[in-house]
């Protein structure tokens, strides 16, 4: 018998409990052993559940599951660093194997934990710390483990993606799409964490540590997120063949990788174009395999359940044959994570201009004088001004910015996007 520890009965950890109940007899036989709820902690005691827990094995205090020698397995759902990072340090120490679906906590503290899990000789698995449903850890560590990664594009936001979708096909606002995504429940009221990119970001860097064998933690992950974009970049990207998506980009480079989350343009052919709505996709490139692509729901109760039980029927499967442990941390390189401003990359603009001859020259002066070399331009008049698409060879990243820095600064400029890197 495996007998589990539940921190936490929010969106996630109920429908954890909902599948635990649901599919006993089946997820008995996959682990080779019952799969036991000994104990949950919640933050308030008396708060309706969608699911029934005697409540006996209800408490407040997380430390109480933590410390039950009855619990051999602690599910890490309350989510945030502190006190989550404390709690499966806590656990870990004890030797009781680990899931969490934590994206903060594995992107920030992931060495420190998953060093802890090796010592202690436990499992720590984070299947459903990215991409919810989507089961992309265990296919970069076990199915890719013949193979080596070297690009990852993602989406693995479903809000912003939801807003970029609603701006492409309906030609609503930014602020228009948001407050549908919130009404509908796919942002939250605060919505900076997923607009900003922040969210895309911690999950990226647990992605690339995976897949390149080398730690990247939160804070080397260059961030830019939607907030910025209006529907003017929408359809004139789109005119030129192009979607407009917050991706979640990695290179593995040799003796280095980059990771950054930005708003870039995909050929309307690319897979991950026609990623819509809330969805959530993971596009690979392998050295043998090739090109992959995995897609999903990254978000919600039950898709992350799924992630979740697969995690524990795993720890349930190690304990049987008593190889707990073995798969900790897979960074054995140290490569140098490259600076931002470093990177290579064609990129896109939209501007708005005054509409007089001598103008054009000017912009174009300005990626001239950058050693930025041109590769396509589509104009089109307004009245007294134009809407012009500037779209670059690939370039230093620096360059652009200094490109775009300089744009900024003149007066025949009088709307400059943000930067849209192309995915080519
Ligand atoms: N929701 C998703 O779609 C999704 C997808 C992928 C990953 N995740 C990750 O899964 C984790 C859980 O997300 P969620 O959406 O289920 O969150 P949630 O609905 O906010 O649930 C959090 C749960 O933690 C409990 N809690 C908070 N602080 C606690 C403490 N100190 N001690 C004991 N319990 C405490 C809360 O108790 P009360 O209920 O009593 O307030 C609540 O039950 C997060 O790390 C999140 O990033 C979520």
């Amino acid at each position: 018998m495996l007998r589990v520890g539940l921190l936490g009965l929010g969106n996630v950890g109920s429908a954890v409990v909902r599948r635990l109940q649901a599919s006993a007899a089946e997820l008995a036989h996959r682990a080779g052993m019952p799969l036991v709820l000994r104990r949950v902690a919640v933050a308030h005691l008396d708060k309706p559940r969608g699911v029934h827990v005697d409540r006996d094995l209800l408490t407040d205090d997380a430390w109480q599951v933590v410390r039950d020698p009855e619990v051999d397995v602690v599910v890490e759902l309350i989510g945030g660093i502190e006190p989550a990072r404390s709690y499966v340090r806590e656990a870990l120490n004890l030797g009781k194997s680990v899931i969490t679906a934590n994206k903060q906590l594995m992107a920030s503290r992931g060495r420190e934990l998953l060093e802890a899990a090796e010592q202690a000789g436990a499992d720590l698995f984070f299947e459903a710390s990215v991409a919810g449903g989507i089961p992309v850890i265990r296919t970069l560590k076990e199915s890719l483990a013949g193979d080596r990664v070297r690009e990852i594009v993602g989406i693995l936001n479903g809000t912003t993606n939801y807003i970029l979708t609603r701006m492409d096909e309906e030609g609503l606002s930014f602020a228009e799409a948001l407050s549908e995504a919130q009404r509908l429940g796919f942002a939250e009221s605060d919505p900076t964490e997923d607009v900003e990119g922040h969210d895309a970001a911690a999950k990226l860097a647990i992605l690339a540590s995976v897949a390149f064998n080398s730690r990247v933690v939160r804070s080397d992950v260059h961030c830019e997120g939607i907030a910025q974009l209006t529907q003017r970049e929408v359809t004139y990207t789109k005119e030129i063949g192009f979607a407009l998506k917050l991706v979640a980009h990695a290179r593995d480079l040799g003796e280095e990788v980059e990771a950054a989350v930005y708003p870039a343009l995909l050929p309307r052919g690319h897979p991950l174009a026609a990623v819509r709505r809330e969805f959530n996709a993971v596009w690979l490139r392998a050295e043998a395999a090739g090109e992959l692509l995995l897609y999903g729901r990254g978000a919600g109760g039950d898709p992350t359940a799924s992630a979740v039980l697969s995690d524990l029927v795993a720890v349930a499967r190690n304990r049987r044959y008593r190889a707990h442990g073995r798969v900790s941390c897979t960074c054995y390189h140290q490569k140098a994570v490259r600076s931002a401003a470093d990177r290579v990359l064609a990129a896109c603009l939209v501007l708005r201009v005054v509409d007089r001859p001598g103008v054009f020259a000017q912009v174009a002066s300005a990626f001239g004088e950058e050693q930025v070399s041109l590769h396509s331009i589509v104009q089109q008049s307004r009245g007294d001004e134009a809407d012009v698409l500037l779209r670059t060879h690939p370039a230093p990243e620096r360059a652009l910015r200094s490109v775009l820095h300089r744009l900024q600064r003149m007066p025949v400029v009088r709307g400059c996007s943000p930067l849209l890197r192309v995915i080519e």
